[in-house]
């Protein structure tokens, strides 16, 4: 074997123990819209740019001619008139969400300089990446309930809590965890009553209720055709089919725009001006992009959207057909999440892995109902996957697994919660002292509901901290 083979050979070998992000039997983090060719297009786009850096896009001005043509098409689809909406090639949602909230940021402290401790309105079913683009950014958070049967947030919530201090509001459509749409249109009339900024998390609704919208199905205004809106995001790594390592953040103009932007010419190199968070950047994902829209087309996202939007009607019957199970809310796009009053859905997801079906759990916290989420895509085997389903039903009904719930209850009872207390919990729910993982993770994810957040965080801090652990006895036969 020559040291190619051998390299391909160990790198395939590693993946034997992953889930196939092909196929349909990821319904999480994974969107394969089945187009092979598609993809072979964008592979061979992505080795062509690989080595531009859009670091500097003087030296590389394909890549902006790229980004503006993606721009150009993107706004299309959430404007009216997209030829005043400006915007930004990123590397993903959370980089759209991260450079929205510091332009916001911004902006708010050359328009509003007054404000000293900036805050931004969540509703909780805001995507992490809300929270961490405050952390990384020195901005507090204001958290507001949503509807405990919508999932929606309640505009009138999100009025009381604006203060002189707020300078952004923000609404998804769709939400990650329900799949709804907040109240967009209510918001918008907030951000002009109060002038403050409102972002539009579109990242993994976006792209199809622009589809859906275009096919005449029903959908709720989200886009800035609401005067209210100042930036969206979206992502095309999800809903476009596109590579990973693509998302697109918009903005009313360009005069919002340039709060996003970040220059330095007060150092001994090359002046640096970056649109984006990453400065050298390869331009493989932009292009494979580019040649994924390009070849999909307007008709071709036509046709996935209708197969998507016919998936989830099938399923949606599926689950009215279930006793144990039910759809929480009404979601609206793709996205959907599971509950039960009868079943242990911890252990369900284990089963279901077991046989070959990653379905993603949503732990929710001692107040608020855990649950399975479903990304529906248009490979998904709807059939066989409810055939497992029922499968992995019957077996948690035979079979209850031993919940932690009255360790939880004793221990803390006895101890608090301290470190050992933590400690001896992580390692009865099967987490070893190396941080490595049980294969079956009913127990974790039960820990996660119980135990407050802040504790969970520092068992996930500690619990990576010990999995990227240096490792050289990974070789595989390659020098
Ligand atoms: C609504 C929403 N916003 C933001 C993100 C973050 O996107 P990414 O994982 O590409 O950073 C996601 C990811 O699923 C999402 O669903």
């Amino acid at each position: 074997m020559n040291k190619r083979e051998s390299i391909l050979q160990a790198l395939s070998e590693i993946q034997q123990e992953d889930l196939n992000p092909k196929g349909g039997n990821v319904w999480a983090y994974v969107y394969d819209s089945g187009l092979r060719e598609a993809e072979r297009v964008a592979k061979e786009a992505h080795n062509m740019f690989m080595n531009h850096n859009g670091l500097d896009f003087t030296v590389f001005p394909s890549l902006l001619e790229l980004e503006n043509n993606i721009v150009a098409e993107i706004a299309e689809l959430f404007s009216n008139d997209a030829m005043s909406v400006a915007g930004t090639f990123t590397s993903g949602g959370t980089e759209s969400i991260i450079l929205a909230v510091k332009a916001a940021r911004d902006y708010a402290s050359e328009h509003k300089p007054t404000i000293t401790a900036p805050e931004i309105i969540l509703p909780t079913t805001a995507h992490a990446a809300f929270h961490k683009a405050a952390h990384y950014l020195g901005i507090n958070t204001v958290i507001v309930p949503v509807d405990n049967t919508t999932f929606k947030v309640d505009s009138y919530e999100v009025e009381k809590s604006i203060t002189p201090n707020t300078i952004m509001l923000i609404g998804s459509s769709v939400n990650y965890s329900h799949g709804v749409s907040d109240p967009i249109s209510e918001l918008s009339l907030l951000a002009e009553k109060y002038e403050v900024w409102l972002h539009v998390d579109a990242c993994i609704g976006g792209f199809l209720l622009a589809y859906y919208k275009k096919l005449g199905l029903p959908v709720i205004d989200f886009d800035f055709n609401l005067p209210g809106v100042s930036s969206l995001s979206v992502d095309l790594h999800k809903y476009a089919f596109t590579p990973k390592g693509a998302s697109v953040i918009l903005y009313r103009d360009k005069q919002l725009r340039k709060y996003q932007y970040y220059t330095c010419t007060n150092w001994s190199g090359y002046p640096v001006i970056n649109t984006t968070i990453q400065s050298t950047k390869s331009g493989g994902p932009l292009a494979a992009c580019w040649a994924t829209l390009k070849y999909i087309g307007d008709d071709g996202y036509k046709k996935l959207a209708e197969t998507i939007w016919q998936a989830k009607q099938e399923i949606t019957k599926h689950f009215m057909r279930l006793d144990d199970l039910y759809i929480l809310g009404d979601p609206e796009g793709s996205l959907l999440a599971i509950g039960s009053d009868t079943l242990d859905i911890f252990q369900l997801a284990d089963e279901m892995k077991k046989s070959g079906w990653y379905v993603q759990v949503q732990p929710g916290d001692i107040n608020t109902q855990p649950s399975i989420h479903l990304t529906i895509t248009p490979v998904n085997r709807i059939d066989e996957f409810f055939q497992e389903l029922e499968e992995a039903i019957t077996h948690v009904k035979l079979y209850p697994r031993n919940s932690l719930k009255n360790e939880v209850a004793l221990l803390v009872k006895d101890h608090g919660i301290t470190s050992e207390t933590i400690s001896t919990l992580l390692h009865a729910a099967g987490v070893k002292a190396d941080g490595s993982l049980p294969s079956e993770m009913a127990s974790i994810n039960e820990l996660l509901h119980l135990l407050p957040h802040e504790i969970t965080s520092e068992a996930f801090l500690y619990i990576t901290n010990e999995l990227f652990t240096p490792n050289k006895s990974f070789t595989k036969g390659v020098e």
